[in-house]
């Protein structure tokens, strides 16, 4: 993207031969009032080599400084000196670039360094509940963003299918277990028999010991014990992939806990082999007290394995199999100290990249009473909020529609009752905990995924009653007069066109998908101000291009923000 920035810092540096030209690129501010102008430097910092009052050296600067072709007016204001930029000279530059969709927000950085990004990783035979879908979310945006920039990206589920669980799993479905029923409703049905397990064992303890032997089992690989694990598993990914195929969310790898059980010993050796595990009542641990932290959990009493001790295992593999430049972690917040623990036990076995792994964490979602039952014991699952939106996203836009097909309909409100459920996850900063509310998910005037996307099929309605010839004329960026573009509506339009290629940089410096839904949002009222304060589809041909080479831009950052968040970008709504 065109950098003013750069050049105004270019321009500014041989008057603060103090500074650099980075450093007063880094001082450079956009400022909140676009009547403060596109750019500004708050002078304070100048101010401490010059000995001069900051509103002195704005005027200094502001006096002296050539103006490049795009700056329009440089003044002083107060402390701060405010660059106005030529609206005609900026536009052009802009709209080009996002004319070329494809290459739109791309960059190189990442070129050569590859990802691992370990999202939604869900346990067997529990639900894949609305607290899920962050993680799945966010995690998959944070792959969109990645790969946008250049890097290799893995997609990792890594799922929860080990553990002691599965002992209780298989001693419940040996007492009271049906394949059809299980085959009917696998998750509901597998969890109806471990709750039920855990009623009974209070009273039955014999049922722990069985489960215990049926784990044990698991472990050396027995028969029947493989057999009802396995087939638990491909149960629950039946339903799994289910939900994932209604978010239109892929994996490269489902390298699940299990598969890092082969590698732990070797792990537990090296542990030994550097002095790291102590024994504490029979438990094999590492002491983390003189760094502020509980002990990290490697092997208990009974000899079995821990998670903690399979992603010791996982982040080696990971580091052997793919060479990370970053191994990143998509996990609720409750898993905070855990993952810090982790982060701390691989420095201590002497591994340097342990500072590559980066625990990404989200608050928790919680129900509007009413809306679902929150009702102890009671779970929400995910697919059943999609299905809930999906309905109704259609009952809302039949009514709006009211001639559509019922193909139409089902079609759209797919698009746009999924994408809103998403689009409300990731709109809220990540880290915040949050109320799940319907009459917010689906507000198609608020700060909505439906008000974003149908922002999008409103610019491809635009684009469709233009016609091929004018369409043409946009494209043709050299012919294109720009004056017709110098609207108040129209410039902060493209100035916030022009603010996506940093913004998406920041999103993922900050592994921060809510700022690309900002100025998403942002955007999407930019351009609903300019289709009402202006006439695009205007008689005079050239006016008319330069209109129509606005919406394809704007169209084409939309699309790509949505991209981003993996939604759907509409033709129709
Ligand atoms: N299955 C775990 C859970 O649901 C999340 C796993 C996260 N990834 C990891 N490598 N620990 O809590």
């Amino acid at each position: 993207m065109v950098d003013f920035k750069e050049s105004i810092a270019e321009a500014v540096q041989p008057l603060v031969p103090e500074l650099s030209k980075d450093e007063i690129r880094d001082l450079i501010e956009i400022p909140q009032d676009e009547k403060m102008g596109d750019y500004a430097i708050p002078c304070f910092k100048l101010a401490k080599f010059r000995h001069m009052a900051p509103d002195k050296i704005a005027k200094d600067v502001a006096e002296h400084v050539s103006g490049e072709d795009f700056i329009r007016e440089v003044r002083p204001v107060r402390a701060y000196v405010n660059f106005f930029l030529n609206r005609e000279e900026a536009a052009r530059p802009v709209i080009a670039e996002a004319m070329d969709y494809e290459n739109f927000g791309r960059s190189m950085e990442g070129n050569g360094k590859t990802i691992v990004i370990d999202f939604s990783s869900p346990n067997i035979a529990k639900p894949f509940h609305i607290g899920h879908i962050r993680s799945t979310v966010i995690g998959n945006s944070l792959y969109k963003i990645f790969d946008l920039l250049g890097y290799n990206v893995v997609r990792s589920n890594h799922l929860g299918d080990y553990g002691t669980q599965f002992g209780k799993m298989i001693a419940a479905y040996r007492h009271w277990g049906s394949v059809e029923e299980v085959e009917k409703e696998p998750i509901k049905t597998l969890l109806s028999y471990y709750t039920r397990f855990h009623r009974e064992a209070e009273e039955n303890p014999e049922l722990n010991e069985e489960a215990r032997q049926a784990f044990n089992n698991l472990e050396h690989g027995k028969e029947e014990e493989v057999r009802l694990w396995k087939w638990f598993t491909e149960m629950s990914m039946k339903e799994f992939n289910r939900v994932y195929d209604m978010l239109g969310i892929d994996f490269d790898v489902y390298d699940g806990e299990s598969m890092y059980s082969d590698m732990m010993p070797a792990r537990i050796q090296e542990l030994k082999d550097k002095g790291l595990l102590q024994e504490s009542n029979g438990a094999g641990i590492v002491d983390l007290s003189e760094y502020d932290m509980p002990p990290a959990l490697i092997t208990k009493s009974d000899g079995t394995s821990l998670y903690c001790t399979r992603d010791i295992a996982t982040a080696v593999y990971r580091k052997e199999t793919y060479d990370f430049y970053k191994n990143i972690y998509v996990v609720a917040s409750q898993q905070t100290l855990y993952f810090r623990q982790l982060k701390k036990v691989l420095e201590l076995m002497g591994y340097d990249w342990a500072e590559d792994c980066v625990h990404v964490p989200f608050g928790m979602v919680s129900l509007e009473e009413g809306t679902m039952s929150t009702r102890k014991g009671r779970v929400v699952f995910l697919e059943d909020v999609l299905n809930k939106a999906i309905e109704k996203t259609g009952e809302i836009i039949r009514e709006k529609n009211p001639a559509a097909s019922d193909e139409q309909v089902q079609e759209a409100a797919k698009i746009v009752g999924v994408g809103a459920v998403m689009f409300n996850e990731l709109s809220n900063g990540r880290i915040k905990d949050y109320v799940f509310s319907w009459d917010h998910v689906l507000n198609f005037d608020g700060e909505t995924g439906p008000y974003v996307q149908y922002t999008h099929a409103r610019c491809m309605s635009v684009l469709r009653n233009a016609g091929e010839e004018t369409i043409a004329d946009a494209k043709d960026m050299e012919k294109l007069n720009m004056k017709y573009l110098n609207s108040d509506s129209a410039y902060g339009l493209i100035r916030l066109i022009h603010a996506f290629p940093g913004t998406i940089q920041d999103a993922a410096d900050k592994y921060e998908p809510s700022i690309v839904t900002r100025l998403l949002i942002d955007t999407a009222q930019a351009y609903n101000k300019f289709y009402h304060d202006e006439h695009i589809l205007v008689d005079d041909k050239e006016e008319r291009a330069a209109k129509v080479a606005l919406t394809i831009a704007a169209k084409n950052a939309i699309r790509r923000g949505l991209d981003l968040l993996g939604l759907k970008a509409p033709e129709r709504m």
